[in-house]
């Protein structure tokens, strides 16, 4: 007779498969391994939301080690030289790095990112979800991905930031380039593509800022270069570094967001018709949709002190995976966790992160949403699916290839 697989084989990041549906491997992992080391990946995973709430919280664990110790202190290889620029540009980011310098990037950032800002955007955002939902339906459908999903967050976070129209074609390949880095384990050619988008977009960047610098004008280029708080503000570098994951994380997420979206409404056709038939569901429905189908479902924690999980116990220096698309199933805490429900509340759902990096782009993320579900249901009201769409391969960002739609 043979053994029954062990679960926390059946995790698998890499199979097709589990990407395009972890959700029952998640359930049974909840239930059974709910912290387990995985080898392929030299990560521990964790997959209940109590878990993943609290180590999110837990200041001995960070997304860097590198403010308490050297790669050999913390028992890992030195990074190879090549990848300096790729990490140089991360690094003068917020989202790489740990208190102090997180505390004081994060605030002169939130001087010139703020929400009265974000929310002045609206009707700008609402006439540019207009008018691509407009040509989609004028054409009689096509890729809601490509055409709508895409465009719409890259021209908005490229319009608040002050890049120019004629460039903005170049920021898409850059971003998809640099995260790549995220996935698990990139390949060498991955981490040679990274560096070399690095290099090119810190130099455009360079040259924007510089510009900006010199001949302020009305956008956060210009607001980054000039916020000064207390006397402190941003170096060139860190200036460079966060407008980079400005324009990364500004649209990543919410482009496979949308996507997964749009998918999760077409398999559940009672929850279209419900919003379809009332639109002030939206809201509450755009928050159901990004537990549901977590968009950014893995990120990863440095050990920086032992720690103990249910029992297990987790050494300084090892890696956790918290499982956010599992954490927003866990029965514990949403009641029949697979039923999309548009109007479930609360929705204590953990998509956008808890504690010091909780995602700053939230508001802008959610107005986006909120903006272009609304042109959809109302310029495109019977829109149907044409085809079952295809999964990308990664499962760091998870998104679908395209979404093929008739209008
Ligand atoms: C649906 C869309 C989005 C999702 C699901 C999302 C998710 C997240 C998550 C989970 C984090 C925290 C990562 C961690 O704790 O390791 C984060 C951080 C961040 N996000 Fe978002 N995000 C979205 C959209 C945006 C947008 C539109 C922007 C900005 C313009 C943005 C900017 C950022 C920044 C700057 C950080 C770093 C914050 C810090 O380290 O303090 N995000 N995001």
């Amino acid at each position: 007779m043979t053994e029954a697989p062990s679960v926390d084989r059946e995790y698998d990041p890499w199979s097709p498969e589990f990407v395009a549906d972890p959700y029952p491997v998640f359930a049974r992992l909840r239930a059974e391994r709910p912290v387990f080391y995985h080898e392929p990946t030299d990560q521990w995973v964790i997959t209940r939301h109590a878990d993943v709430d609290a180590l999110l919280r837990d200041r001995r664990l960070g997304r860097s080690y590198l403010h308490v110790a050297t790669h050999e202190e913390f028992g890992r290889e030195p990074e190879p030289e090549f990848l300096k620029p790729f990490w140089d540009l991360i690094r003068a980011g917020m989202l790489d790095v740990e208190p102090p310098t997180h505390t004081r990037l994060r605030r002169l950032v939130s001087k010139a990112f703020t929400a009265r800002m974000v929310e002045g955007l609206r009707p700008m955002i609402r006439g540019l979800a207009e008018e691509l939902v407009g040509a989609l339906a004028a054409k009689g459908g096509g890729d809601l991905i490509s055409e709508v999903a895409e465009p719409l967050p890259v021209t908005v976070i490229a319009e608040m930031l002050g890049v120019p129209a004629s460039d903005r074609h170049l920021l898409r390949p850059w971003s998809a380039d640099i995260c790549g880095m995220y996935e698990l384990n990139p390949s060498p050619e991955a981490q040679r593509v990274a560096v070399r988008a690095a290099v090119e977009f810190s130099d455009y960047l360079r040259g924007l800022a510089r510009e900006r610098r010199a001949a302020p004008r009305d956008d956060l280029i210009s607001a980054l270069a000039q916020v000064v708080d207390e006397g402190d503000r941003l170096t060139e570098d860190e200036l460079v570094g966060t407008c980079v994951l400005l324009l990364n994380a500004g649209h990543e997420a919410t482009v496979n967001a949308t996507g997964n979206a749009w998918w999760a409404l077409f398999r559940n056709p009672g929850e279209l018709e419900r919003l379809r038939a009332d639109h002030s569901l939206v809201p509450s429905a755009v928050e159901e949709l990004l537990r549901y189908d977590t968009p950014a479902p893995m990120f990863e924690r440095w050990v920086l002190e032992d720690i103990e999980v249910r029992g297990v116990a987790i050494p300084r220096g090892a890696e956790v995976a918290l499982q956010f698309a599992s954490a927003n199933r866990d029965p514990d805490v949403f009641p029949d966790p697979d039923r999309l429900d548009l109007g479930r509340a609360p929705n204590p759902h953990i998509t956008f992160g808890l504690g010091i990096h909780y995602c700053l782009g939230a508001p802008l993320a959610r107005i986006e949403l909120a903006e272009s579900f609304g042109a959809l249901l109302r310029l495109a009201p019977r829109m149907r699916l044409v085809e079952e769409p295809k999964w990308k391969p990664g499962f760091v960002l998870r998104g679908l290839q395209a979404l093929h739609v008739e209008v």
